[in-house]
This record gives C-alpha cells, sequence and structure tokens, in this order.
C-alpha cells in the first residue's frame, strides 16, 4: 500500500465523524452507533443514507443543504471515504458521518425505523446478478433496507446504467413497489419536470457521474416508496 494511503488510512481512525467497525464487532450486532445515532448527531433530525457513497459528493452536498437533516454515506473502500470525511472536518459540517463498511451490514449499523431516506449513486449495475440478490436496488437489498427505514421513505436513485435502471423498475413492479418518478435523461429531456430544489441536487456531480458524462452517457433517475409488507421483512 502506498504511503498516501496508509496516511490517510492513519488520518481517518482520527476523525471523529469516520466509523470502521471491525467485521465481528458487526456478525455480533454490537456496533455501538446501531440505535444511537440520534446520540452522535446531538439531536433527533432525520437520518439520510447513502449506500455505495465514493468519495461522499451527495453525503456532503444534500448535509449542506439541509442543516436540519442527518447524512451517513456508507461505502468499504477507506481512500474514497477519506476524501468525503477530509472535507466534512475541514469544512466542519457537522451533519456529517460516515461508516466504511459492506452495505450487506447495513442492518446492524442502523435499527429499525432509524433511517428516513436512501440515496443509491451510480451503484455497480451487477448484470450477472440474475437472483436479485447483490445488486443494490434488488429484492434483498430492499428488504434489509426495509428493516431499517420509516415507514413512507423515500428511496433515490442516480444511475448511468440502463440496465440498473431498467432492471430497478422491473423490481418495483414486481414487487408492488410505489414509484414516485422514474426518469431516463435528467439533464435532457426531462429536467424541466424538477423543481428548482430537486434541480439542484440532481445538479451534483460525483465522480463517477462525471466519467460517464464524458463519455455521452445519459443520466438517469427513479424514486420510490417501499411497498408496506418490506418494513416488516427479513
Ligand atoms: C461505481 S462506484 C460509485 C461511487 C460514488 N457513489 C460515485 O458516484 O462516484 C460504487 C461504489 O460502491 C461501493 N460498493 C459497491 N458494493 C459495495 C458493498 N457491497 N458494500 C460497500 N460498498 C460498496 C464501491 O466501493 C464504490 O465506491
Amino acid at each position: 500500500m502506498g504511503k498516501n494511503k496508509l496516511r490517510r488510512f492513519a488520518e481517518m481512525k482520527t476523525q471523529s465523524c469516520v466509523f470502521e467497525p471491525d467485521k465481528q464487532l458487526l456478525l455480533d450486532d454490537q456496533f455501538e452507533m446501531k440505535g444511537k445515532w440520534d446520540s452522535f448527531f446531538g439531536n433527533s433530525n432525520p437520518i439520510t443514507v447513502e449506500l455505495g457513497c465514493g468519495k461522499g459528493e451527495y453525503t456532503l452536498a444534500l448535509a449542506k443543504k439541509y442543516p436540519g437533516r442527518n447524512f451517513v454515506g456508507v461505502d468499504v473502500k477507506g481512500a474514497r471515504i477519506w476524501r468525503g470525511s477530509k472535507t466534512a472536518e475541514d469544512e466542519s459540517i457537522p451533519n456529517v458521518a460516515f461508516v466504511r463498511t459492506k452495505i450487506e451490514f447495513i442492518n446492524q449499523i442502523f435499527a429499525e425505523n432509524e433511517v428516513s431516506e436512501i440515496w443509491l449513486t451510480f451503484s455497480d449495475p451487477q448484470p450477472k446478478d440474475k437472483k436479485g440478490t447483490k445488486r443494490l436496488s434488488g429484492w434483498a437489498f430492499l428488504k434489509r433496507y426495509g428493516k431499517l427505514m420509516k415507514p413512507e421513505s423515500i428511496i433515490n436513485i442516480k444511475t448511468d446504467s440502463q440496465f440498473f435502471y431498467d432492471s430497478t423498475l422491473e423490481t418495483i413492479e414486481k414487487g408492488e413497489h410505489t414509484l414516485i418518478r422514474s426518469k431516463d435523461d435528467i439533464y435532457g429531456i426531462h429536467w424541466e419536470d424538477f423543481h428548482p430544489d430537486d434541480q439542484e441536487i440532481l445538479s451534483v456531480k460525483t465522480f463517477y457521474e462525471k466519467k460517464w458524462l464524458a463519455i455521452g452517457k445519459k443520466i438517469k433517475f427513479l424514486q420510490f416508496k417501499l411497498n408496506d409488507e418490506y418494513y416488516k421483512a427479513v
């Protein structure tokens, strides 16, 4: 591992907004923040979680726009999280945290009803995942999300992938979830359909998004609510 990476990993350990729970602790369901995120943030404001947050562009932008809410970015890659957590520390953004872990452990990170909104930003499409157990918008992950989300919470998805977009729409239909919006070219023909507040948020461009835009890909957006049955899931 390069010296820079080592230095950043060491720095992350000193950042109060970063949690790196070890695997055994999660397997034992003993993560100290589960059910106690209010105490970390010092308030009981609603929590939005960005899954596969990478460098945390959405977590940070949303936190700045909505100081009355709290935001947690989750990703397994330490070097990417470091970028987001460094900005949160440098700019003293109080309503942000990051958790370095596998999203598979999400129910060991948040308790039932602890989360009010989820964002999936440019998730890996997983086209070979025929069973839908690996895709972050597949039925298996939706069940996990249902267990930690308050009823009526919204899931937002931004993606470049036609496959991810189509397969998520299929999952929404099959699972009888409530589709709020599906736009397959947000910066093109659909831009004027969005409220200016939504345009401001959708204008945030992540590291991967910039890469896809540079090669001419169209960016898609989905919003939906889980079927009531999913809140009792797992
Ligand atoms: C294509 S990147 C997108 C990153 C960022 N959201 C962006 O738009 O630039 C997908 C991210 O999801 C993370 N990821 C994928 N599967 C994961 C999993 N099972 N658990 C935790 N992180 C995961 C990867 O580490 C990576 O940072």
